[in-house]
């Protein structure tokens, strides 16, 4: 839930850095990045995949869309995997932070020509096809830079991920990808077999985000590998390469348990292996594409309490609402995922009887809530910090200026040290669009 470096109990710090000072020197709210534990943490992946695969280890695509910056993908760029981006300003970032293009793979399910282009021409490693439109554009792109393209293409295994219905992505009434069932993955192999620009080099699923256990996981390499032994018998040749996407859970809560890279590279390598024995193939080389599972825990975001106000309900009750100086224009994902996070008072350490409370933003509607129900402290008052842990992932990224409020900076922590890696959105900024 916390990354490696936090320290809870008293006054809580990361890094070395307390609380206090980084709010004192940066404001709030804030998302606070552990650099060292985004290290290890893409490190373990890139070291699981390699340690189960062996020699058919592909390559761990970090998904961009978690969170990504010009510092983070120097950082990716640093740690040596790749990255997978699903749209031109992901790419444009990724080539910034002078990521090997060969280490680029493309997303996107309406990827524009503009976007197709562009990473053709900076020698993106692999385009990831999506629809048959796709197959026509990607092989006209690289027909006009005059390119052979890599190409998987994606594909939806019909299988019913155990997460919220929002972030599942591989059941058949889905806008991503190629069913299997229905023969459509069949068509866009033959698609992409009729040009000569395009290198078909595999097979790409991913079945959802935040999602536990393996079963999903090891059907969706199942029906792969069924399509692949389908194309060995029709064209007599081996197609190299499966790509088996993001999607690995994390820890919110205190009693939640993280998947383990090395758990879940082992289960995958078992499942391929067989699947690939039962078909008589060579086992392709395999990718894969975690973005919540190396930044979510990486980062925290620090809150300042601006009010407390007890409110009684009809049933006697009364409910505690604290506010905090951000809410759903940084965590968008409580009202729309139903997700769950924790906090901690971060500046002080009380010892007051708990409360049960409701953490609330500064917004202008009601559905602004971070956390529904938790208990804090009965002393907190405003002016006090909060921190909430694992918003790395899809916090900032998916954060708006809805109100007009600024997006929060991303500070990164090491060795006692701090600094800026994204700054804090000013109100200049938000007018700088306005004619
Ligand atoms: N690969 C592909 C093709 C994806 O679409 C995604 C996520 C990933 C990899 C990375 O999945 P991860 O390992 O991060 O779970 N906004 C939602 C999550 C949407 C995920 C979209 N695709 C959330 O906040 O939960």
């Amino acid at each position: 839930m916390w990354s490696s470096s936090v320290q809870t109990g008293t006054e809580l710090s990361i890094a070395g850095v307390t609380a206090k000072n980084l709010a004192k020197e940066f404001g709030t709210p804030a998302f606070i990045v552990d650099e060292v534990d985004f290290y290890e943490r893409a490190t373990a992946w890139n070291k699981a995949l390699k340690e189960s695969f062996g020699t058919n280890a592909g390559t761990v695509y970090y998904a961009a869309k978690a969170f990504i910056c010009t510092e983070v993908a120097r950082w990716i760029n640093d740690v040596g995997i790749g990255i997978d981006v699903c749209t031109g300003g992901e790419l444009a970032v990724a080539l910034a932070g002078g990521i090997d293009p060969a280490k680029i793979e493309l997303h996107g399910n309406n990827k524009s020509m503009a976007e197709i282009e562009k990473a053709v021409i900076s020698g993106v490693g692999t385009i990831v096809i999506d629809s048959l439109y796709e197959v026509e554009r990607v092989a006209a792109a690289a027909t006009k830079a005059n390119k052979v393209q890599k190409v998987l293409l994606r594909l939806t295994p019909g299988i019913e991920a155990h997460t919220h219905e929002s972030i599942a992505t591989a059941h058949e009434d889905v806008k991503f990808g190629f069913s299997i069932a229905s023969g459509a993955a069949w068509d866009a192999i033959a698609a992409v077999r009729g040009h000569s620009s395009l290198e078909l080099r595999g097979f790409h699923a991913h079945i959802g985000s935040q999602i536990f256990g393996y079963e999903s996981f090891e059907l969706s390499a199942q029906r792969l590998i069924g399509l692949l032994a389908r194309y060995r018998d029709e064209f007599k040749s081996e197609l190299p390469e499966l790509d088996l996407g993001g999607g690995y859970g994390i820890a919110y809560l205190p009693d939640d348990v993280a998947v383990v890279p090395a758990d879940a590279m082992k289960a995958l390598s078992v499942a391929v292996t067989t699947n690939c024995q039962t078909h008589g193939l060579k086992i392709p080389t395999i990718s894969i594409e975690p973005g919540r599972a190396i930044v979510g825990p990486t980062m925290l975001t620090l809150y300042e309490v601006g009010t407390v106000k007890d409110v009684t309900l009809e049933s006697g009750l009364h409910r505690r609402y604290i506010s905090v100086d951000g809410g759903m224009s940084d965590n968008i994902r409580p009202s729309l995922y139903d997700a769950e996070y924790t906090t901690v008072l971060a500046n002080r350490t009380s010892t007051a009887k708990n409360v049960s409370s409701r953490l609330v933003g500064k917004h202008c509607e009601t559905g602004d809530i971070v956390i529904r129900e938790i208990d804090l402290p009965d002393d907190i008052v405003p002016g006090d910090l909060l921190a909430v842990p694992a918003t790395g992932a899809y916090g900032r990224s998916m954060a708006s200026n809805y109100n007009h409020v600024p997006r929060p900076p991303v500070i990164s922590v090491k060795d006692g040290k701090a600094r800026v890696i994204v700054r804090r959105e000013t109100e200049d900024d938000l007018r700088m669009l306005d004619i």
